[in-house]
């Protein structure tokens, strides 16, 4: 018999206790502990057999296209049978769009059951007219108990299963509320003993709130086996999706989408994208390349070095790592003499992009020089190259698929570290290898 036991549990961060507390000792919330019933199962699940690894094969690692290859890339190359995908992201930021796009690819496999808790059928349907999708193997259940899900999902045998929102679910066992972390634990679980049992992808649409008053999808991470973020500003049309983890694929590719009226378009040249709206002969403004998994992006790095009039210098990184920029002011000052101490600087990467390459450190370098001494760099030239602390320019890797990407877009010059400096050869560009820093100022700013 399944033995039923109360604990108090954060709403948070999902720190259990056997006693209420006022404040979590685990992520230093307030008043965020709430009573939970735990179901804890003495007799196992099931009896396993051992198997030998080469006997076992490899079926089950089928792979479905959804038709939207950003989404198929991010996934690492289309959706695993029998996978649980989460997909997080704030309200509003385009995931039901999403996954009702996909679901028309998905249609191929069979019947998808899409269970809205969220909105009414009559919404869906709107959006639905809206994005174009009329598609009768789209079967919608307006259902947010587990069991009423579980019990159509068998009647049904869908061949998808889209969760929407896993807040709305709710499995009647339970004393919480919907959106605890027990709730959304107990429903993420027994729906995904459901879909690997019928080897069917599940996906599963989580909201994500600063406060942490709704639980999270970050108590789930670790029950999927793909977490794919969206990301991006409300005021930007440009969507993100990046994967955060796979079990299945590679978690540096990213899915570049623009939302329009008629739903998410990919954007299949993100490159030309970000480089859209580069100002002219500005100084402050480089533009590097990063690898984002497979693919080349060519992005604008900005930099505003200003007086400082308080005391204490602000340095502000949007996009970029905090202690990199700190870490590579450290080095202008050392190395090329710059003395910035006093000096307030914002470094900004164009297009609400996020990138954790050490390749861009170049790119940054630039653009701080380049503002401070308020003069530009030319628009056909670009850099990339990771900065040591001693000054050095260090090589990074797949230096020929970057160096491509920007002769593709009509790049006239290169500054890259001289180890990847034999990367161009074959192509119609001036390539210059240095070895440090200054050098590499040199000729950005003759
Ligand atoms: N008529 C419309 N024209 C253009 N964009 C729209 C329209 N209706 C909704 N949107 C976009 O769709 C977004 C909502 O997408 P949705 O998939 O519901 O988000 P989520 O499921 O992540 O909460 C809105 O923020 C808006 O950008
Ligand atoms: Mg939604």
């Amino acid at each position: 018999m399944p033995r039923a036991k109360i604990l108090y549990q954060c709403q948070s961060c999902g720190y259990a206790s056997p006693k209420w507390l006022g404040k979590c000792p685990d992520c230093g919330q307030w008043n965020s502990f709430s009573e939970e019933k735990r179901v804890t199962s003495l007799k196992s699940q099931s009896a396993a057999e051992p198997v030998a690894l080469k006997d076992i094969s490899a079926s089950q690692g089928r792979r479905s296209s959804t038709d939207i290859k950003e989404l198929d890339r991010t996934l690492g190359g289309g959706v695993v049978m029998g996978s649980v995908v989460l997909i997080g992201g704030d309200p509003g930021i385009g995931k039901s769009t999403l996954i009702l796009q996909s679901m028309k690819g998905l249609a191929r496999l069979g019947t998808v059951l899409y269970v809205s808790g969220e909105e009414s059928p009559e919404q869906v349907k709107i959006r639905a007219d809206r994005l174009h999708i009329h598609c009768g193997e789209i079967i919608l259940l307006p259902e947010t108990s587990l069991e009423g899900i579980l019990a159509a999902a068998r009647k049904i045998a869908p061949q998808v299963i889209v969760i929407d929102s896993i807040q709305t679910i709710f499995s009647l066992e339970l004393p919480s509320a919907p959106g605890s972390v027990g709730q959304i634990r107990e429903c993420a679980t027994k729906l995904m003993f459901f879909a690997k049992k019928q080897g069917i992808p599940l996906f599963i649409i989580g909201h994500v709130t600063k406060e942490g008053a709704i639980a999270g999808p970050k108590v789930l991470e670790h029950i999927v086996d793909t977490v794919l973020y969206f990301e991006g500003d409300k005021g930007n049309p440009f969507r993100i999706l990046r994967a955060v983890k796979n079990r299945f694929g590679s978690t540096n590719e990213i899915g570049v989408f623009e939302m329009q009226e008629s739903g998410l378009m990919e954007v299949e040249n993100p490159s030309q994208l970000f480089l859209s709206e580069r100002p002219e002969n500005v100084p402050g403004s480089v533009v590097t390349v990063s690898l984002e998994g497979t693919r080349p992006l060519l992005v604008e790095i900005q930099a505003l070095v200003t007086t400082s009039s308080f005391g204490v210098p602000r340095r502000t990184a949007l996009g970029v790592d905090y202690n990199r920029i700190n870490l590579l002011i450290a080095v202008l000052d050392k190395r090329l003499g710059m003395h910035l101490g006093a000096m307030d600087i914002f470094v900004n990467v164009v297009g609400g992009l996020r990138i954790d390459e050490p390749a861009i450190d170049m790119g940054i370098i630039a653009a701080i020089v380049s503002s401070f001494r308020n003069q530009a760099i030319d628009r056909e030239v670009f850099t990339f190259g990771e900065v040591g602390l001693s000054g050095e320019l260090r090589a990074v890797s797949q230096a020929s698929i970057r160096i491509n990407e920007a002769v593709k877009l009509g790049f006239r010059k290169g500054i890259v570290p001289f180890s990847n400096s034999t990367a161009s050869d074959g192509m119609h560009i001036d390539i210059s290898g240095v070895k440090n820093v200054e050098e590499a100022v040199e000729l950005l700013m003759f």
